[in-house]
């Protein structure tokens, strides 16, 4: 099962407006060919978007950005990060006519057990989960035991040596990779931190994914950019690999 795994599109106020002198407009519409050529040449099963959809949360980017994903005619799961609004993505959400979006945001093939889990703390740059989702997240674990389970979220679980980003991690990351160690979750796949990086630990995987919009400079601990820009296609087979695709 292949897998397409998007990050931190940052779509700004209007097509207009520049982040660090980058269109994550234009960003985002080129990755967006990619995944229409790629899935020429092989299946894409789902695609995953990990959050920060939007860069101020206004409802005009996420209808942009839903439209966008419809018109792929590819499963897609959408996950918030700390710079989206869930009342307007909602607000788009019951405008589109959406066909290919997980509400849910669980994804089940023959052997995998995909599911996300919500990161964010209300107007707060770092992540937590809460004592309820985790007590949801847990329970979903356990439900799918016969799957190999992959999580999806925002907010990074282990520092990536960027002290800009790991200063607003996930705060609770030691309790959440306890969990995914003792029921063997084989993979954590997360954005937030535009510095793409991947751990294998054990039998699991870790691997935040390449921002759709810009990276940081590796170590900065100021506003300092790279504007590559890219994406993840993770197979998901018995030998987990990861294609990264940067531009
Ligand atoms: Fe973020």
């Amino acid at each position: 099962m292949k897998v397409i795994h998007l990050t931190d599109l940052h779509l700004t106020r209007s097509r207009e407006q520049r982040m660090f002198d980058v269109s994550t407009y234009d960003n985002f519409d080129f990755v967006f060919e990619e995944i229409r050529r790629i899935k020429s040449l092989t299946v894409i099963e789902l695609v995953v978007v990990s959050g920060d959809i939007s860069n101020d949360g206004d409802v005009d980017s996420y209808r942009y950005f839903l439209n966008k994903m419809e018109s792929l005619k590819t499963p897609y799961i959408a996950i918030l990060g700390n710079h989206d609004i869930k009342s307007n993505f909602d607000t788009a959400l019951t405008e589109e006519e959406s066909e290919y979006i997980i509400t849910s945001c669980e994804y089940n093939n023959n052997t995998w057990h995909i599911i996300s889990v919500d990161t964010v703390v209300e107007g707060e740059d770092y992540g937590f989960i809460s004592k309820d989702n985790f007590a949801e997240l847990e329970r979903k674990i356990i439900k799918n035991s016969g799957f190999n389970t992959a999580i999806f979220m925002h907010h990074h679980a282990i520092p990536v040596d960027t002290p800009i980003v790991d200063s607003c991690m996930l705060n609770n990351a030691k309790e959440l990779l306890e969990l995914c160690d003792k029921y063997k979750v084989r993979f954590i796949g997360s954005g937030h931190a535009h510095t793409p990086r991947t751990w294998h630990h054990n039998n699991m995987t870790t691997c935040v994914a390449p921002a759709v919009a810009f990276q940081w400079l590796l170590g900065t601990e100021t506003v300092k950019i790279s504007t590559g820009f890219g994406f993840n296609i993770i197979n998901f087979s018995p030998d987990l690999s990861i294609t990264s695709c940067i531009y």
